[in-house]
Formats: C-alpha cells, sequence, structure tokens
C-alpha cells in the first residue's frame, strides 16, 4: 500500500476481533492505536506477547511495533488524531439473553469529547439492529459518521479471515463514509457490500445464526443416520457436492459453541420476539443444540456397560472446537458436566488448554499429555476435532487403557485405525457402531 493511502487508525479492544484488526491493519500500511483498559495486556502487547492463540497473530503484532506502524495504550484520548476508530468491544449475552451494550455505551460516552472532527466511527462488534442508530445519538457528534462494518473472523482464523474476507460490509446511509471506509481494506481482494445500517447488523446475526442451523441439522441427521443405518460422513459428502449446500459446516459433533454462535442465536431470537416474531426454525435449532451433549453421553454410558458411577473417562478435547483453547460455552464442557453429575470420574487433554488449574473445567483433571488420559480410562471420549488426535499412537493408547472403548463424537478418528489397535470405536451418526472384542477382553 503507497504511504498516501495511510491512515490513522484507532482500534477500541484488543481482544480477538480488535487485536487482529489493529495487527492487520497496521500490516496494510495504517498507523494504529490500539486501547484497551486492560493494563496488564497492553503491558504484554507492548512487549510483544500475545495471549491469544491465534496463527500469525504474534508475528503481525511484533512486525507493527517494529515497523512503527502499532502502538497500544490504555487511554481513549490517544485516538484523537484518528481518522477512523473501529470498536471491537464485547457485547455478552445479558440473564434476559439481549446483548448486554454496557461496555459499547460507555465507550460512546467517553469517545464523545475526543474524536477528531470528521472522524468517522465504525462498529465492528456484533450489536442488535438499531445500536448503530443509538450510538449516534449517545455520541451526540453529527459531524462523525458512524458506520456498520461487522467482522466475520472464525476463533483459530481470525488473521487469514481479515486478510482474504470473503466479503467487506459496510452499513451507512452516507456514500462518503462508505468510500472512506472501504479505502481502509484497499489492499483486500473481496467484494464489498455497502448496505443499510440496519441490514448490516442483522447479517452479522443471520449469518452466525445460520451456521448454528446447519450444525444443529447435521446433529439431528447424524442421529437419524444412527436410527435408519445410514453413515452421515457418506451422506454430508453427497450433500456438499451440492454447490448451493457446501461442504462447510456439516460435521457433527457435541453441538455448537463458544462466544459467538450462542449469544448471537439468542440475541436474535430475542430481537425478533420484541418485534412480535416467534423466530420457531431458529428456536428448534437452539433446541437441538441443548440436547446434544447429552446423546454424547449417552453413547459413553453405553460404551461402558450402561453406568458412569465410578467409571474413568478419559476425554480428548475441552475448548469449543479445535484450534482454539477458548472454554467459553464449550459443548465439550457440558459433556463433561453431565458426566461428572453422573458420578464419572474424569481425566482431560486439549492441546490448546494448558494444565492444570484451569477453573471453567470443573472437575475435570485437566492434564498436559494426551497419553495421560489413556491411563486406566475405561472409555476414551474425543470431543474436539483437532488432528493431533487423530495421529496419536493408538496401539500406545491401547496398552495404557484399563478397558477400551472410544467415543469418537467428532468422527475425528480413523476407526479402522482405532479398532485395529484393540479399541471399540463408535463415532457419531454412523449406524454400523465398530463393537470389536477388544484386546483386552480377547485374553
Ligand atoms: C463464528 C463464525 O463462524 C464467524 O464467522 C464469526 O465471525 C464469529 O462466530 C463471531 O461472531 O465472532 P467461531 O465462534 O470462531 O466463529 O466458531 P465456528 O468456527 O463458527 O464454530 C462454532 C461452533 O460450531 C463450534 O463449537 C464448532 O465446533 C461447531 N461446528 C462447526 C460443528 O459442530 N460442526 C461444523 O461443521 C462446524
Amino acid at each position: 500500500m503507497d504511504s498516501s493511502a495511510s491512515r490513522r487508525v484507532g482500534v477500541v479492544g484488543a481482544g480477538y476481533v480488535g487485536l487482529t484488526s489493529a495487527a492487520c491493519l497496521a500490516h496494510l500500511g495504517h498507523r494504529v492505536t490500539c486501547v484497551d483498559v486492560d493494563e496488564r495486556k497492553v503491558e504484554q502487547l507492548r512487549r510483544g506477547v500475545v495471549s491469544i492463540e491465534e496463527p500469525g497473530l504474534a508475528e503481525l503484532v511484533t512486525a507493527g511495533q517494529q515497523h512503527g506502524r502499532l502502538d497500544f495504550r490504555t487511554d481513549l484520548t490517544a485516538l484523537g488524531d484518528a481518522e477512523l476508530v473501529l470498536l471491537c468491544l464485547p457485547t455478552p449475552s445479558a440473564r434476559c439473553g439481549d446483548a448486554d451494550l454496557s461496555v459499547v455505551e460507555s465507550v460512546l460516552r467517553e469517545l464523545t469529547s475526543v474524536l477528531a472532527p470528521g472522524c468517522v466511527l465504525i462498529t465492528k462488534s456484533t450489536v442488535p439492529v438499531g445500536t448503530t442508530a443509538r450510538a449516534a445519538e449517545l455520541l451526540a457528534r453529527p459531524d462523525v459518521a458512524i458506520v456498520s462494518n461487522p467482522e466475520f473472523l472464525r476463533e483459530g482464523h481470525a488473521v487469514a479471515d481479515f486478510l482474504h474476507p470473503d466479503r467487506i460490509v459496510l452499513g451507512t446511509g452516507d456514500p462518503a463514509a462508505a468510500r472512506n471506509v472501504a479505502q481502509l481494506y484497499d489492499g483486500l481482494d473481496a467484494p464489498v457490500l455497502t448496505v443499510g445500517t440496519a441490514s448490516a447488523e442483522l447479517a452479522k446475526y443471520a449469518s452466525n445464526a445460520f451456521l448454528a442451523m446447519k450444525v444443529s441439522y447435521v446433529n439431528e441427521l447424524a442421529e437419524l443416520c444412527e436410527r435408519l443405518g445410514a453413515d452421515i460422513t457418506e451422506v454430508t459428502a453427497t450433500m456438499g457436492h451440492d454447490d448451493r449446500i457446501g461442504h462447510a459446516f456439516l460435521a457433527p459433533g457435541p453441538g455448537w459453541g463458544g462466544s459467538c454462535l450462542p449469544k448471537d442465536t439468542s440475541a436474535l431470537l430475542n430481537g425478533a420476539s420484541t418485534v412480535g416474531m416467534d423466530f420457531e426454525l431458529l428456536r428448534a435449532a437452539v433446541r437441538a443444540n441443548a440436547a446434544q451433549p447429552s446423546r454424547v453421553v449417552e453413547k459413553v454410558r453405553r460404551a461402558c456397560g450402561g453406568r458412569l458411577d465410578g467409571v474413568r473417562v478419559g476425554v480428548l478435547g475441552l475448548a469449543f472446537k479445535a484450534g482454539t483453547g477458548d472454554l467459553r460455552d464449550s459443548p465439550a464442557l457440558a459433556v463433561t458436566r453431565l458426566l461428572t453429575a453422573e458420578g464419572a470420574v474424569l481425566t482431560g487433554y486439549d492441546p490448546c488448554v494448558p494444565a492444570p488449574g484451569v477453573a471453567e473445567v470443573g472437575d475435570v483433571e485437566v492434564v498436559d499429555d494426551p497419553y495421560v488420559v489413556a491411563k486406566a480410562a475405561e472409555v476414551i471420549v474425543v470431543l474436539t476435532e483437532s488432528p493431533q488426535f487423530r495421529a496419536l499412537d493408538w496401539d500406545q493408547l491401547a496398552t495404557l487403557a484399563e478397558r477400551a472403548a472410544v467415543v469418537d463424537a467428532r468422527n475425528v478418528l480413523d476407526p479402522g485405525g482405532v479398532v485395529a489397535a484393540g479399541f471399540s470405536h463408535v463415532g457419531i451418526g454412523t449406524g454400523a457402531e465398530r463393537r470389536v472384542r477388544t484386546r483386552h477382553s480377547a485374553a
């Protein structure tokens, strides 16, 4: 990018969206100041220490600082000369299921006296329809245009998703502001869709809710496959070849979770009911998702002969998906909670979750070695799709496990290899359960 296109950009919030946006915009040649209230985080970032697991992010943070294009501060007043300011703030679920906008609102009030005349404010946070319009009221700065520019970054792929987006969405009725924000992304090869503000806000929720429904659909389908004797992998492979459906988001598992899909589906349901609409289809997807962990528990129960009390279970995967250590709303932990409630004794390993001492995992003893998980386990249950689990030495695991049943709730393992090692194997959505005589029971 030539230097004339380099802009002075402020980013508020150094979470995975804010930090990724800041580092990537610096990479694109802009001069970025990223502000976060967390003094410790800011101090670490200044030393190049990135605590979030995001491939390529630490390198971009270091490079941005070395080139003098990326700076971290704790005070919003540092954004006084910014031409564009991105809001990348948390919008967690409030108790009622609505998005809690208190952080966004308090930052807006503070920014009123900080922003330079003619600055453009960009809302990247996922906010309910109407928030951008309300932000304008709260900011009370008619000279500052506000553009909704939702992000579509996946945890664990955030840098790649930022630099290679499928689309850039700009929600505004102000064409000059839209052009201004579009220039920020000049170095990226993606269609820019300029739409109404409400449409941009809704598009983000609509996308996440659609992904959630897709996974709920496939999880229900997996159950049907088991009952009808079909194989979900074969069914989804066939479906995915239809361009209108696509292969993505067709993998069954213990349910969808994380910091986005659960809160966004619930906020969308609430938003719909506020305007008198019962979004029944989405409600059913949420209900199906709530039931999914108990289906996995049932598989574990069956694998160990119908009882769970006192049974030693080894858990592979604790985070809400592979490639992240994020435990928020993790379906894996929903499964482990149900198992411990029935008296099972759990040891868990996740390549991205440090051991020990992770409070969120409850009664699971977290270890840093997958082979320790197998020690004396009667059942091993796989709850994230980490490719590392497939690559484990299943012969070695079989010699460590007491009995040998494997429940692969993500269909990530090679069933043939697992069975050859002496385990019985149960996947998800496969009618044919591989219940061979195990090495131990054969002895
Ligand atoms: C999601 C969206 O994919 C991003 O586009 C969006 O920007 C982000 O939320 C956000 O709103 O910030 P993320 O929360 O990182 O990203 O997680 P996903 O990769 O979407 O996975 C969500 C859940 O669905 C996980 O629990 C995952 O294991 C599950 N899943 C996904 C399946 O069970 N099967 C699949 O085939 C795909």
